[in-house]
């Protein structure tokens, strides 16, 4: 029997039903316990270019769970940081293991790698998005609220983000509303935007904050990411898209707050918020695990809550 593999490099690079299945697949895998462990034998390679804790320790636990070992690679103490190109990299790596994980800065970098690559890719973050992430992020509104068909959720902060872009990514499939609240200066990509929209993605930007009012799940992300250099502009000009206990007074009483974290306390979102009863970021970070090896199965073509393969 043939198993198709897959690379995981972008929400809007996988088929909308393979998306749904992953999703069916993490919520599955954070209850029933694995029938087998696709991973024995085999090696997740993890490189990081930029810092993490979450996206390192819930592909490590995960993968090991799974029954696989990892081997972590930081950009500075490998040969990518002195210059190898991430395609020979890929190509080097495939030889050891049997799926690569990557941070990285631009986008080109994870698509490289993975033309490179003869095993799966998967994008732990780049400067443009972070699938993973999201997923986890779905996973958790669905757990709190049910089929996000039909609701209302509303970003609040920085239009140019990664996080924002994966959501952006998702309106085009899970059939929520998108509503982004972001400075002029900092708005998403125009041309995705168009593209998204035209595929159906019910997306709206604003300057104002008004979009809040009735929404189902407020989200916001740090000012500035970790590719970003123009640091005192982006925190001058996001002062007024600060997620505070009044701004969540205007959503629905049952909504959600979420942050990807890390959260950047008292700048994007106050104590009271993101300690307070609607927030779910504790559930969002643990959801990274469950998703995370629901990606991994996915992108192995393996199903461990099914019986062993053939
Ligand atoms: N949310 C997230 O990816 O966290 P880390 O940067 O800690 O991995
Ligand atoms: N937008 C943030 C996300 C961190 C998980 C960054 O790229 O730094």
């Amino acid at each position: 029997m043939t198993i198709q593999t897959h690379d995981f490099l972008d929400i809007d690079l996988v088929e909308p039903q393979d998306i749904r299945n992953i999703l069916a697949l993490a919520h599955k895998l954070k209850k029933v316990p694995l029938a087998y462990r696709p991973m024995e034998g085999k090696t997740l390679a993890l490189i990081f270019e930029k810092p993490s804790t979450r996206t390192r320790v819930s592909f490590e636990v995960g993968i090991r769970q799974l029954g696989g070992h990892v081997t972590t690679l930081t950009g500075a103490e490998i040969q990518l940081g002195r210059g190898e190109t991430v395609s020979d990299t890929g190509k080097v790596l495939s030889r050891f293991v049997d799926i690569i994980m990557i941070r990285t800065f631009a986008a080109h970098k994870l698509h490289e790698l993975a033309d490179g690559a003869s095993v799966p890719v998967i994008n732990g973050l780049t400067d443009h998005s972070h699938p993973c992430q999201v997923l986890a992020d779905i996973m958790t509104a669905e757990e709190k609220l049910g089929s996000l068909s039909g609701k209302k959720v509303v970003w609040i902060g920085d239009g140019d983000n990664n996080i924002l872009i994966s959501w952006m990514h998702a309106a085009a499939i899970f059939d929520f509303s998108l509503h982004i609240c972001c400075p002029p200066e900092f708005v998403p990509p125009k041309d995705l935007l168009a593209a998204l929209q035209k595929r159906g993605a019910k997306i709206s930007v604003a300057a104002n904050v008004d979009a809040v009012e009735g929404a189902d799940i407020v989200l916001t992300d740090c000012w500035v990411s970790m590719h970003n250099s123009d640091a005192s502009v982006r925190e001058q000009l996001l002062t007024p898209y600060r997620v505070d206990a009044t701004l969540m007074k205007r959503a629905a009483p049952h909504a959600i707050f979420m942050h990807c974290l890390p959260a950047h306390r008292g700048e994007e979102v106050t104590d009271e918020v993101i300690d307070g009863p609607q927030s779910v970021v504790w559930d969002e970070a643990e959801n990274r695990l469950h998703a995370q090896k629901a990606i991994i199965c996915w992108c192995m073509g393996v199903d461990p809550t099914k019986g062993e393969k053939a």
